[in-house]
């Protein structure tokens, strides 16, 4: 079942939960006069994402697809889409272009860098890169800037079927999330390296009022002291200090 919630003008948040995994994933639908889709979605969720995109717009009419990084959650059903919407191009960032995108999908992407804007009327957007945050040398994140909304992915990660929106702080949630991966299969989900807290601070510098993530909550607020304390958290729970682990025999490095 899908949740389709407005986070903000004619910016549609389309979540699907997945119990079996304690997990949603939400997806972003810009309308104006050149919609954007970010998160093409998993291709087992296209049916029915794309029934519920259908009930909000022509599927036919979209014009950008985009995404943080190369990843099924991301963009496994990017060719889909491209096969519904003839004008639809793949946005991403440069790296994500050159070294996935462009061989995988359909039509080659529109690929930006942080000194690029994407119009799609009313609306102006800046992909800002991100490598290793949340992950994947090629990520990045996608700054709406008249309303200040961040499209920030896997940042503020949250298990479990949450309130499409909130100004609850997430804060706390980020942790037990972050705390619940580093402790199972798929730990190491976020690195930590030396450039985390730099690139974490610089999203912060640009004081999103929203934060529209793919797993869990959106939250309305302050932004940047939300960006901030993440970093905080990300240190505590990934930073150096933490780290004293070894290699299991499924390869994750565990405290
Ligand atoms: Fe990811
Ligand atoms: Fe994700």
């Amino acid at each position: 079942m899908a949740t389709t919630t407005e986070i903000a003008a004619d910016v549609y948040r389309i979540s699907i939960f997945v119990p079996e995994i304690n997990l949603e994933f939400s997806h972003f639908l810009v309308k104006d006069d050149e919609p954007l889709l970010f998160h093409a979605g998993l291709r087992s969720m296209f049916p029915i994402l794309h029934e519920e995109v259908s009930r909000l717009m022509d599927v036919s009419k979209l014009r950008h697809i985009g995404f943080s990084h190369f990843e099924s959650d991301e963009c496994g059903a990017l060719n889909d889409w491209l096969g519904r919407a003839p004008a639809a191009q793949p946005v991403c960032g440069l790296v994500g272009a050159v070294v996935s995108v462009n061989d995988f999908a359909l039509r080659p992407a529109r690929s930006l860098t942080r000194d690029d804007l994407l119009s799609t009327g009313r609306r102006q957007f800046r992909f800002l890169p991100t490598p290793h945050v949340p992950h994947g040398w090629d990520a990045g994140v996608l700054f709406e800037e008249s309303e200040r909304i961040l499209f920030c992915s896997d940042l503020f990660h949250q298990w479990g079927h949450r309130e499409p929106a909130t100004s609850d702080s997430l804060i706390e949630r980020c942790r037990e999330a972050l705390l619940e991966a580093e402790a199972g299969p798929f730990a190491n989900y976020v690195p930590y390296t030396h450039h985390t807290g730099r690139i974490l601070e610089s999203l912060a510098e640009r004081a999103p009022k929203t934060l529209a993530a793919m797993h869990g909550s959106t939250h309305y607020g302050d932004g940047a002291q939300a960006l901030r304390d993440l970093a905080t958290v990300m240190r505590e729970v990934l930073g150096p200090k933490a780290d004293h682990g070894e290699t299991s025999p499924t390869g994750t490095i565990k405290a």
